[in-house]
């Protein structure tokens, strides 16, 4: 079977197609054949040798995907051999075929996509982890959005709508103001507008209840800025580490060195909070078993459908990530490790 490696730091073009021939399966484990893996904006950090929490390489990205079982372990007995599931890798998952622990597969409910079970679980997990588990999001809340239009973004604001928030402000590049707004939120030309005055004006100068910024860098402390007295902030991100498809050790440590050190005791005057949120990092599985749970619950409602992007063949892998790179992107992309092109 082949799989996706990056055998060294690089671009885009270093990534690699090779064979490969998977262990033999652990009791606990499942075999699955995959037929879409996500890609995910650290996918990309990682290549460049910028994430922290990697293998080493040489070795293959990946932390979800979806496809059918294939086999499974003496020890596993609630599961069927073709049978719909996610699977979530950790990395690994830009492969033909993967092997997981049981306890990270989940079947996939017949009324929903190969694409649309692979494009939920990070996105979607990490969303719903800042804004309900940690944010408590109320019905008319406001909330500030960074890369609004991008697999997160979208994510967030379909849960901010199905729970009901007041006023989703959402950051962007201009090409993507329509699709953001389609969206049901505030665009805010990240290039252009002020967005800390833009939250202040359209909440009576008091600010939003919750940021998420996955920026890092002068920007978290403008998200800070733009909340309201009790407001919440989420750093999730850096990307402003990676402003291109090549490494900047410059880019690096600009965002290293203007990320802000809090104060507590001014958080303490304010009453703010800040999160930080490593999904990747999280030690506790069922805290988020439990938000894919509630996802899945949501999903089948109807009130958050994945906005897919586009596919890639797996060969075009390269490309996809350049795709992102280069802010084409509107939602999540995907790449088809399907043995018919489904
Ligand atoms: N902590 C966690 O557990 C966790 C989990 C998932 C994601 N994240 C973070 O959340 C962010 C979004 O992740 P995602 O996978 O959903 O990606 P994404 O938002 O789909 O990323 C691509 C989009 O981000 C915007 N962007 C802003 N700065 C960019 C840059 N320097 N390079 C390329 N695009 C840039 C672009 O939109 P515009 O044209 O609008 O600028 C682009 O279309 C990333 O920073 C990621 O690391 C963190």
């Amino acid at each position: 079977m082949k799989k996706v490696i990056y055998p060294k730091v690089g671009g885009p073009e270093s990534i690699q197609i090779v064979e490969h021939t998977l262990d033999d399966l652990a009791s606990n484990q499942v075999k699955v054949r995959v037929h879409r893996a996500g890609i995910n904006f650290a996918d990309l950090m990682m290549r460049q040798g910028l994430y922290g929490s990697n293998p080493n390489f040489p070795f293959t990205p990946g932390y979800e995907v979806s496809g059918e079982v294939m086999e499974y372990g003496e020890h596993v007995n609630w599961i069927k051999k073709g049978q719909r599931v996610i699977a979530m890798t950790g990395f690994g998952g830009y492969s033909e075929e993967v092997i997981v622990d049981a306890k990270r597969i989940v079947p996939i409910p017949d009324s929903i996509s190969y694409d649309q079970a692979a494009a939920m679980p990070v996105t979607y997990g990490t969303a719903y982890h800042m804004l309900i588990h940690l944010g408590g999001l109320k019905p008319g809340d406001s909330v500030l959005i960074h890369h609004a239009a991008g697999g997160v973004g979208t994510a967030a604001a379909q849960i901010c709508q199905a729970f009901g928030a007041g006023l989703i402000i959402g950051t962007a590049s201009k090409p993507k103001k329509e699709f953001v707004e389609s969206l049901g939120m505030y665009f805010v030309d990240k290039d252009q507008d002020d967005f800390v005055e833009v939250c202040k004006n359209l909440t009576e100068g008091k600010g939003v209840h919750q940021a998420i910024d996955p920026v890092a860098g002068k920007h978290l402390m403008r998200s800070y800025n733009a909340l309201r007295n009790g407001g919440k902030l989420h750093c999730f991100g850096a990307s402003s580490a990676v402003p291109n498809e090549r490494r900047s050790m410059i880019a690096a440590f600009n965002m290293w060195r203007n990320t802000p050190k809090f104060n507590p005791m001014d958080m303490m005057t304010s009453n703010k909070s800040v999160f930080g949120v490593h999904m990747g990092r999280m030690d506790d599985e069922a805290i988020f078993e439990n938000h894919l749970s509630d996802l899945g619950k949501l999903m089948e409602q109807g009130k958050i459908k994945p906005i897919i992007d586009s596919v890639w063949r797996f060969d075009e892998v390269a490309e996809a990530q350049r795709y992102i790179h280069n802010r084409k992107n509107k939602g999540k992309v995907l790449l088809d490790f399907s043995p018919n092109k489904d």
